[in-house]
């Protein structure tokens, strides 16, 4: 991509839409059918060392810790493999214990943030195998990694992170597959994910194509004196993510929580001034998280729902594609980009560069 707005008022709407091209770009040439796999060239960690992983640890900030998140889920789904993220800014100053079967991940766009690069600093030098997950090709944290995956978002200007958010989940989703397929993820269910990651770029312009009903919500919910964010297990990160876009971008507070946890406190503040996002896929959960629906319900609480279906619980649903389960967070979070960048707009919030925002973060 040039940088130039391509007809767009701001990056921010020009880089959401241009997740249609992006994702298309980081499965381009990576898929093997032959093997129902992916190749990953850069990955420098051979089926030998891989099936040698006994956890997996991600490390990144903001929204490159979200995609984290749902990058420590799918390699758990798909690969069987212990995983997690963990804010790389709290990473190092907690003397974490470094072992050796342990491979680490630092997730990046800029590949320039600080606290990224000085948890991977602390854990070379302690021994461990660190791999990059990165946009920016030989940024520092990617010439300081040992291999990784680029993510090949294409150029991201608006300090809000979007397109490169879905790419990062993308990636992960490639990561994990290859991992798996050496491990015990079987032939049926590679092609099942391959088939899934393909449909990805139409899906996303399917959900992109309803923008002018977002909008309409935007509007409606701009008013809000705080936003609520709720999801369970893969529609949890997506619930985070969405909460720090809205602050970032439209300066709305907003909090995220699993739904299983708002019994346990933050149900004292909804109220009909603070209404919810409820991320609820189709997937197992669902039936629990309607019961969360009629909990806010019950204390008038307004909720907008992202579904694969219509919730009769909530007051308005933004109906999105269904795919295979675990890809789920990909498609769930464009939606709510779009809310966040209609409620910042409604807000006449400067879009590109909120206040006291910047893009690289290259101090702590
Ligand atoms: C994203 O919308 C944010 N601006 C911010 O959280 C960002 O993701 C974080 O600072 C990490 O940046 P990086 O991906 O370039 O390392």
């Amino acid at each position: 991509e040039s940088y130039d707005m391509g007809g767009h008022d701001t990056y921010m709407h020009k880089e959401i839409h241009e997740q249609v091209d992006a994702v298309d770009r980081v499965l381009r040439g990576r898929i093997d059918d032959r093997f129902s796999t992916v190749h990953l060239g850069g990955l420098n960690l051979d089926a030998r060392e891989a099936r040698g992983v006994r956890r997996v640890k991600i490390l990144g900030c903001g929204s490159a810790y979200h995609t984290g998140l749902i990058g420590a889920q799918l390699i758990e789904e798909l690969a069987r493999i212990p995983a997690d993220a963990e804010p790389a800014s709290e990473f190092r100053y907690r003397n974490p214990v470094v072992d050796p079967d342990t491979l680490y991940i630092a997730v990046s766009q800029s590949g320039e943030t600080y606290d990224t690069l000085a948890a991977v600093q602390e854990l070379k030098r302690k021994g461990a195998r660190v791999l990059g997950v990165i946009n920016v090709v030989g940024s520092a944290i990617a010439r300081e990694t040992d291999g990784g995956v680029y993510v090949h978002a294409g150029p991201e200007v608006c300090v809000v992170s979007t397109k490169c958010f879905t790419n990062t989940a993308v990636a992960f989703a490639l990561l994990a597959l290859h991992l798996g397929r050496i491990r015990d993820l079987s032939v049926a269910d590679g092609k099942r994910i391959i088939a899934g990651l393909r449909k990805l770029p139409e899906q996303i312009a399917e959900v992109l194509r309803g923008e002018e009903e977002i909008k309409k919500l935007a509007t409606e919910y701009a008013n809000a004196k705080s936003m609520m964010f709720v999801g369970r297990v893969r529609g949890y990160p997506v619930a985070r993510e969405a909460s720090l876009k809205l602050k970032e971008v439209s300066y709305v507070h907003a909090e995220a929580y699993p739904a299983s946890e708002l019994k346990h406190g933050p149900l004292a503040l909804i109220e009909p001034e603070v209404p919810t996002v409820a991320v609820l896929p189709d997937d197992d959960l669902l039936e629990k998280n309607r019961a969360t629906l009629e909990e806010i319900k019950a204390r008038s609480g307004r909720i907008l729902a992202v579904a694969h279906r219509e919730q009769a619980k909530a007051d308005h649903t933004i109906v999105v594609p269904r795919n295979e389960v675990e890809l789920d967070p990909i498609l769930m979070g464009i939606p709510l980009q779009l809310l966040a960048y209609h409620t910042a707009l409604a807000l006449g919030r400067d879009i590109d560069k909120p206040r006291n925002l910047a893009k690289s973060v290259t101090v702590e």
